[in-house]
């Protein structure tokens, strides 16, 4: 039987390249380019499959233009905003990502996140980068102690509850909402307001949607206790930029860890200009393990698909 055909839109780590060769017939992308919407429809010609992340932009005008013959698009992430999902199922096409496997990797950088934040990571970096540190004194860079304080958690799925388990080793009282109570040891909040009320650590979890976007508005964030921190590792345009930086120059949020933006990799410059900012480049998944474990679910997906099984990881609308 002849392999099925698979166009790879991204470079991906070695041993998931590797895999996808042994087992498909594979068309890669070694200079990892960003294929424009024509270049993905014209690549797509002739395949079965397409096995995309998240920088590509796959939606509904898109998705009308691919051949008949694709049967499944197998994103390697859990997240799967860039894809139109309904548009996908209008055409019989089925899609999958990856949840599971990121979760430890992206609460590492929630923590991680909210540490650099708190303790002032960039500011002192940068004052040994720039040669600037004269000494230790009793007043220099004084941050936030993580100790005794609460951590709202908005979405409490997996990554969440990875989260709220490190946080409380660092001492912290754990508060969350979510659509629904789940059974994990904390205190839940019938409403997002409720939450944020009591957030002197705000983290962010939920997936972005229409409803989800913006979420995070001057509104919401007067709500905070003053001198709250911030953290994002879900998506950037669940906050509204403007407004957090408005909030990080007024103090009513003392400090914000970023690793996603709305726009990215072009981010609101004021961002970098802001001293109380501590941020990262999407780097919540991107160790070996996990950008390896991601490829192999993906692929997995795949495989399941071709043996006319269920894919462990459908997405549905
Ligand atoms: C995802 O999987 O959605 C991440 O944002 C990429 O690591």
């Amino acid at each position: 039987m002849p392999k099925a055909k698979i166009l790879v839109t991204r470079k991906l780590p070695d041993d998931v390249e590797n895999r996808l060769i042994d087992t498909f017939e594979t068309i890669l992308n070694p200079s990892d380019e960003i294929y424009s919407a024509e270049k993905l429809i014209q690549q797509s010609k002739n395949v079965d499959a397409i096995l995309c992340a998240p920088g590509d932009q796959i939606g509904a005008d898109l998705i009308t233009q691919l051949p008949d013959r694709i049967g499944i698009i197998s994103t390697f992430s859990v997240g799967y905003e860039h894809i139109d999902i309904s548009a996908a199922h209008a055409r019989g096409i089925a899609v999958t990502n990856t949840p599971g496997v990121l979760t430890d990797a992206t609460a590492d950088i929630a923590l991680l996140l909210l540490l650099g934040a708190a303790r002032r990571a960039y500011e002192g970096e940068r004052m040994i980068r720039e040669d600037k540190w004269t000494g230790w004194t009793p007043t220099q860079l004084m941050g936030i102690g993580l100790q005794g304080k609460r951590l709202g958690l908005l979405g409490m799925g997996r990554i969440g509850q990875a989260v709220a388990d490190r946080a409380k080793a660092f001492g912290m009282e754990v508060h969350y909402h979510n659509r629904n109570k789940t059974d994990y040891d904390a205190l839940y909040h019938e409403t997002a307001e409720g939450l944020l009320q009591v957030s002197d650590f705000l983290s962010l979890h939920f997936p972005l949607t229409p409803e989800t976007h913006h979420f995070l508005s001057a509104e919401k964030m007067a709500l905070l206790p003053k001198g709250a921190v911030v953290i994002n590792t879900a998506r950037g345009p669940v906050i509204k930029d403007d407004d957090l930086i408005a909030a990080l120059k007024s103090g009513q949020v003392a400090a914000a860890g970023l690793d996603v933006f709305e726009g990215e990799p072009d981010l609101h410059s004021d961002y970098r200009d802001l001293t109380n900012t501590f941020l990262l480049p999407h780097l919540g998944s991107a160790t070996r393990e996990t950008r390896n474990a991601m490829g192999f679910c993906a692929i997995d997906n795949l495989v399941a698909f071709f043996n006319n099984e269920r894919p462990p990881n459908l997405v549905k609308v």
